[in-house]
C-alpha cells in the first residue's frame, strides 16, 4: 500500500490519512489492495466486544476509510480491491463474527463501486488457501487440509497463485467493478 515501509494500520487512528498523504506525495497510485484481517472466531457466547470491533475495523470501517482517503488518489482506469471469505457463505458454529465482517466487504464494495465510479471496486472471496494463517488457527491444519481437498469440487484446498492470478483478472479487467470473484474452488457449493 505504501512504498516502501511496514503496512500501516488498518484500526489505528490517523494512520490510513498518513498513508493516503505519503502516496500522495509520491505521486499517486494504480490500484489499492487490502488483504487486512484480525479473525475473531468462537461460539456467539464467548465472542468479547474488543475482538469484534477489531474484525469490523479490519473488514468493514477500514475498507470505507481506505476509500475515503485513496479513492481520490487512484489513478485513470486503477481499482480498489478487497478481501472477504468463504464464511460469509458457508457459515459454521463459532463463525458469526467471519459471516458478518466478511459478508460487510461485499455488501460495502457494491455500494462503493456505484458511488466511487468510474474508479473500479471489488472484492476476492477466497475459500481455503494454504497461507501461514492457518498454522495457528487450527489445531491440525493438515487434517482441515485433507478434509477441504476432499469436500471441494475443486478436490484441492487453494493456492496463494489462484489468489494471485484472480487478483491480477480484477486489478487489469476495466469493465469488472462492484463485484465479488470466489475463489473458492466452489467450496460455497460443497
Ligand atoms: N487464507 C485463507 O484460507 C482465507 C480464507 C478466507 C478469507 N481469507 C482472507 O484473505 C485475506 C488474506 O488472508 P491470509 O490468509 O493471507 O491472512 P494473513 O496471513 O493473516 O494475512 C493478513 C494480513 O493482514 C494484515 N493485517 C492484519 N490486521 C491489519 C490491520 N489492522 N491493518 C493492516 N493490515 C493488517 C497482516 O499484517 P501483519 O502480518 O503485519 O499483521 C497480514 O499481512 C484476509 O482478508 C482473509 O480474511 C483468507
Amino acid at each position: 500500500m505504501t512504498p516502501s515501509g511496514p503496512s500501516p494500520s488498518i484500526s489505528q487512528r490517523g494512520s490510513i490519512r498518513a498513508a493516503a498523504d505519503q502516496a500522495a506525495t509520491a505521486g499517486g497510485l494504480d490500484h489499492l489492495v487490502s488483504v487486512a484481517t484480525a479473525r475473531a472466531f468462537g461460539p456467539v457466547a464467548s465472542l468479547e466486544r474488543r475482538a469484534l470491533l477489531a474484525a469490523f475495523d479490519a473488514k468493514a470501517v477500514g475498507p470505507i476509510l481506505l476509500a475515503k482517503h485513496f479513492a481520490p488518489l487512484i489513478a485513470e482506469g486503477g481499482s480498489l480491491l478487497f478481501f472477504s471469505g468463504l464464511g460469509a457463505w458457508r457459515p459454521a458454529p463459532g463463525g458469526v463474527a467471519m459471516a458478518a465482517t466478511n459478508g460487510s466487504v461485499t455488501t460495502l464494495v457494491s455500494a462503493l463501486a456505484v458511488e466511487l465510479a468510474p474508479t473500479r471496486v471489488n472484492v476476492i472471496s477466497p475459500g481455503v488457501i494454504t497461507t501461514g494463517a492457518w498454522d495457528a488457527a487450527v489445531p491440525d491444519k493438515q487434517r482441515l487440509f485433507q478434509h477441504v481437498a476432499a469436500t471441494t469440487p475443486a478436490r484441492r484446498v487453494g493456492q496463494p497463485s489462484d489468489i494471485s492470478t484472480a487478483t491480477r483478472a480484477l486489478l487489469t479487467d476495466p469493465f469488472i467493478t462492484g463485484e465479488t470473484l470466489h475463489v473458492d474452488g466452489g467450496g460455497r457449493w460443497a
